[in-house]
């Protein structure tokens, strides 16, 4: 991946502008370890909790990612970034297209171009006309040197493949061929025959990484979400958990079994978590409602396996007990200081009345109470976190793990066979 320029270019020579010269070169035999080298290398404060695992700052590429809800791709081109690479995306007679938003002529972007040739499956620039055919990135015309151009043969910009699917937009921006969308994707947007959905999305002021390790089971929703309107009638979710990570059998994430913990302890010197809350009246429900799995109908009923899992490349899912509605939230690289947070509903098919009460119920409740103040709390604290070493304890034992699970088993082009599942 190259360098781009800002404030993690090194100088010539070899020496960081801290004045530090960088650590000796490993030969790397994998695209993981070149990964790792990248990250080890570099001086970034942000990357120091990342050494060692090999998760580059701009995402795992090789995956599909939602960059845009459906409905945002109309008649003009539209200028997107994904993984610090900007593309534009078009539709032609609806079939959708995705390039590098550059004209190699004289680099004007093409987003700011147009589809004049309708059904061709072209863009063309703006500047002087350039012609682009999006099926494969071929300059089909160059409209100001006329029909016989001898360059027209002699350029290709990069095509990305692209699918319009459950109310989104996904863009696949690796080097390896595509897999198939449906199956790659957690099932809960993968089988729209079972499920409708209802996206949204929030760009945050941070890199993707962090927002991750925030949907490590790392105990922050316990402390964050306490005063949410979804959980604030009700106790504080259990504490002091003890978490087991576990790789799921398909090798796509982890799941995290948790077990122990408390609701309320008096601390020496300071008193009682929580303090005096006495409108924490309700028995928890919904959201809080967090025990019983075993027994719930979505594992009885439905046969899911796990109420939460974290997937690769950074999306964690969390189910009802029910079995009838799962959230996914999707972390999308945008560039190594943006990321945009998807919160895709998901909702079991019960009919076209259940249907039409669970989207008013998303449309006066769950989107505001979930997908805007209790995202937004997150928001606030990912945006916050000042780069640089940490001090990690017992209630990170989930980040670790994923860390770890992420560096060796993202898709990645390996030279040779499959890295582990181990976590340990
Ligand atoms: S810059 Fe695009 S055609 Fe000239
Ligand atoms: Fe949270």
């Amino acid at each position: 991946m190259a360098m781009r320029p800002g404030r993690n270019c090194r100088p010539p020579g070899g020496i960081s502008r801290r004045g530090h010269a960088p650590p000796p070169a490993r030969i790397a035999s994998s695209r993981r370890e070149i990964a790792m080298a990248q990250t080890d290398r570099d001086d970034d404060p942000a990357e120091i909790p990342y050494r060692g695992h090999g998760i580059p700052k701009l995402g795992f590429e090789n995956y599909w990612y939602p960059i845009l809800r459906a409905a945002e791709v109309k008649k003009k081109p539209k200028a997107v970034r994904l993984a610090g690479r900007d593309i534009v995306v078009y539709r032609d007679d609806g079939k959708l297209y995705a390039l590098d938003d550059r004209c190699p002529h004289r680099g004007v972007k093409l987003s700011l171009g147009e589809c004049s040739y309708k059904g061709t499956g072209t863009i063309s620039c703006p500047y002087h006309g350039w012609t682009f055919d999006g099926s494969n990135g071929r300059l089909v015309a160059a409209i100001m040197d006329g029909p016989d151009a001898p360059i027209t043969r002699k350029v290709t910009i990069r095509h990305y493949p692209i699918r319009e699917f459950a109310g989104l937009i996904w863009l696949w921006p690796g080097e390896m061929e595509p897999s198939v969308l449906e199956e790659d994707i957690p099932p809960y947007i993968g089988r729209q025959d079972e499920f409708f959905t209802i996206p949204m999305y929030t760009d945050y002021k941070c890199n993707w990484r962090w927002l991750v390790d925030n949907w490590g089971n790392d105990h922050h929703a316990q402390y964050v979400h306490r005063s949410s309107p979804e959980l604030i009638f009700q106790p504080v979710l259990p504490f002091a958990l003890t978490i087991e990570p576990k790789p799921l059998p398909s090798g796509k994430g982890m799941s995290f079994k948790r077990s122990g913990g408390m609701t309320s302890a008096e601390f020496p010197g300071l008193g009682r978590f929580p303090n005096n809350e006495w409108w924490r009246f309700m028995k928890p429900t919904g959201r809080g409602n967090v025990s019983g799995f075993q027994e719930s109908k979505a594992h009885k009923v439905y046969g899911i396996q796990n109420q939460s899992e974290l997937w690769l490349p950074g999306l964690i899912i969390v189910g009802r007990l029910s079995g009838e509605y799962a959230l996914i939230q999707w972390a999308v690289p945008i560039d190594e200081n943006t990321t945009r947070c998807f919160n895709i509903n998901n909702f079991r098919r019960l009919g076209r009345m259940r249907e039409m009460y669970d989207r008013l119920h998303y449309a006066v409740w769950r989107g505001w109470a979930h997908d805007r103040i209790f995202s937004d709390q997150d928001k606030v604290l990912v945006e916050a976190v000042v780069p640089g070493p940490e001090r990690l304890s017992k209630s990170d034992t989930g980040v670790i793990a994923w860390r770890k699970f992420a560096g060796a088993n993202a898709r990645r082009p390996e030279p040779a066979g499959k890295a582990s599942l181990d976590v340990a």
